[in-house]
């Protein structure tokens, strides 16, 4: 395998790893040889998918907590610390999704998907950097998606909060960037995952997204881990503050 994409010895956090486009960047990133702690919150299917990992010979452990509780997160960054003495690659994935007219949505609702979606990022990324910088190298990769850029009604805070993370994206980079730390985002169309699962029935909105989208499909999952590997990899050691959209032309067409 191209050198250029290897990560091994690299130690990467990815939250929201039990399932979906976590677990797909999980699995890829062990797969190019990074020792991958996979987070999310419930430790029972966290274990499951580590040794889905482990049991195909790939170095995963896993670190269950919520990414939205501030201490939880400052915390796991510091076991990692401890336990590894460095943190190479942060992939903020976990996020949430609610949807429904705007007249029905509560201000708490509004917080809660920002603060799972954005708040939560900034923080994993602030600690994550503090390990980076005394590395002088790091990278994030921040998950945020294509309604950064075009919206849909009824998922306001959803919008907002990756639209919000793209900006991050960039500040981050900015600062962190001449330090060493690169930031990226992904910016995925739409993915048949367990958030879509209603979608994915709606045979109304299906044949929308099939229409939408020039691929003419919903993406998988694993078609998400490559751009992560990439934004991971010496491969992309000029990227920075660059938002990889991944989603079969959708964001590419009218
Ligand atoms: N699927 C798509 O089409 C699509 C498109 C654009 C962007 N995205 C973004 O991609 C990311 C993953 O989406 P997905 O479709 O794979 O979602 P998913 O299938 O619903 O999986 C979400 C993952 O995040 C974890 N999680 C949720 N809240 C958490 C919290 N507070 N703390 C820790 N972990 C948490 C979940 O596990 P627990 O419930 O056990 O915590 C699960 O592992 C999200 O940021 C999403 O916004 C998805």
């Amino acid at each position: 395998m191209s050198s250029l994409f290897w990560l091994e010895g690299r130690i990467a956090l990815v939250t929201g790893a039990s399932r979906g486009l976590g677990f797909a960047v999980a699995e890829a990133l062990a797969a190019h040889g990074a020792h991958v702690i996979l987070n999310a919150r419930n430790a029972r299917l966290l274990e499951e998918a580590a040794g889905r990992l482990t049991g195909q010979g790939y170095h995963a452990e896993r670190l269950p907590f919520d990414v939205t509780d501030a201490d939880a997160a400052v915390d796991a960054v510091e076991r990692i610390r401890e336990v590894h003495g460095r943190l190479d690659i942060l992939v903020n994935n976990a996020g949430i999704q609610l949807r429904k007219p705007l007249l029905e949505w509560s201000d708490a609702e509004f917080e809660k998907i920002l603060s799972a979606n954005l708040v939560a990022c900034f923080r994993l990324a602030r600690e994550a950097a503090r390990l980076m910088l005394a590395q002088g190298a790091g990278r994030i990769i921040n998950m945020g998606s294509v309604t950064g850029f075009l919206a849909r009604g009824s998922i306001h805070a959803y919008v907002a909060a990756k639209t919000g993370l793209h900006g991050l994206t960039r500040s981050l980079a900015a600062e962190l960037g001449p330090r060493g730390i690169l930031v990226n985002a992904i910016a995925p169309g739409f993915f048949a995952t367990d958030m879509n699962e209603a979608l994915v029935a709606d045979r109304e909105f299906s044949g929308w997204v099939e229409r939408r989208t020039p691929l003419g499909r919903w993406g998988a999952s694993h078609e998400l881990g490559g751009a992560a590997v990439f934004l991971a990899s010496d491969a992309a050691s000029y990227v920075n503050g660059h938002i990889l959209v991944v989603d079969g032309g959708l964001a590419a067409t009218m």
